[in-house]
């Protein structure tokens, strides 16, 4: 997993993998950082990414593009809002878990720690096995190695202070079916935790496959996860006493005013044609 490097060590991300679609959300906030530092300053994002044996020659080069600039502003934008609610639900839960789904080598729950709740961070094992190195566990947090369709994760959730789970980028690599078994299993599971992530509409996954859905192989989404309008949910489960769902790039700080004409047109693609919200799911206490 781990290579010696110029003397320093570097750690392996594997290409055409579930894994290396880690790489678009982290390298995105590290450009993010470089390019908005007033909006988004991520010097961890910049830390990971220097400590990678990855070739970001490609990636690099559509990002620093107008157009790429803006993916950077969505996953930059899509972590703050995810910490918000975080944040939030923490104000009235102290001590509660923060289960990021899905993590990669994201590292949110640092950023919304208030020094009581207790963090977990779940991914795939060859994932862990990285962030293990870069992102280690420490008093109140952990790193599990779990496939998100083996509810056996469920088990090391000390959720007895409640819990706020969430999902950045995550559910576009699952089948609709299995989202709805898991929230499902979640909601019976962790009665009065919440829930969030980000989430687009069927345009919107379709465009994800020449980019973000490419690397994991997905070329045709359409028994994959989409949402043209929150209020599907409601129908999934009587478990879930609330779903509610805020504009992705606006809904939480509105960074509207600080971006580019081109940057302005795409937050209205994005609000108005592919729909990209985040949701929040409250289970029944
Ligand atoms: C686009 S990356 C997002 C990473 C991180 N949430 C972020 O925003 O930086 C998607 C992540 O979901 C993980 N993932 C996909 N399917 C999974 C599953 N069934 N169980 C656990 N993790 C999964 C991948 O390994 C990857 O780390």
């Amino acid at each position: 997993m781990d290579i010696l490097h110029q003397g320093e060590r570097k750690y392996h991300i594997e290409k055409n993998t579930v894994q290396e679609t880690l790489i678009i959300p982290l390298y995105g906030r590290k450009v993010c950082s470089e390019h908005f530092p007033e909006l988004f300053k991520d010097p961890e994002a910049e830390r990971i990414c220097s400590m990678l044996d990855y070739d970001f020659a490609e990636k690099g080069k559509k990002m620093e593009s107008a157009v790429g600039l803006f993916g950077a502003l969505e996953v930059a934008q899509r972590q703050y809002d995810l910490a918000w609610e975080v944040k939030d639900y923490l104000k009235k839960n102290p001590n509660a878990a923060v289960v990021n789904l899905g993590c990669g080598l994201d590292d949110t729950f640092r950023k919304c720690d208030n020094g009581t709740c207790k963090g977990y961070n779940i991914d795939m094992s060859d994932v862990i096995a990285v962030r293990n190195q870069l992102l280690p566990e420490s008093d109140r947090e952990r790193n599990l190695a779990y496939d998100l369709n083996d509810e056996t994760w469920m088990d090391e959730i000390d959720a007895k202070c409640g819990a706020v789970f969430f999902a950045s980028g995550v559910f576009y690599y699952f089948k609709t079916d299995d989202v709805k078994a898991l929230f499902q299993k979640m909601a019976k599971r962790f009665p009065g935790a919440v829930i969030v992530f980000d989430s687009c509409n069927r345009r919107g996954a379709k465009m994800m496959t020449k980019t973000w859905l490419k690397e994991a192989g997905i070329a045709d989404v359409s028994t994959f996860f989409s949402l043209e309008d929150k209020d599907e949910l409601k129908k999934w489960s009587d478990d879930f006493a609330d779903v509610s769902a805020k504009s992705y790039m606006r809904g939480y700080r509105d960074i509207y005013k600080d971006v580019s004409f081109l940057h302005k047109l795409m937050i209205h693609f994005c609000d108005r044609l592919v729909k990209m919200i985040i949701v929040k799911i409250e289970f029944k206490g």
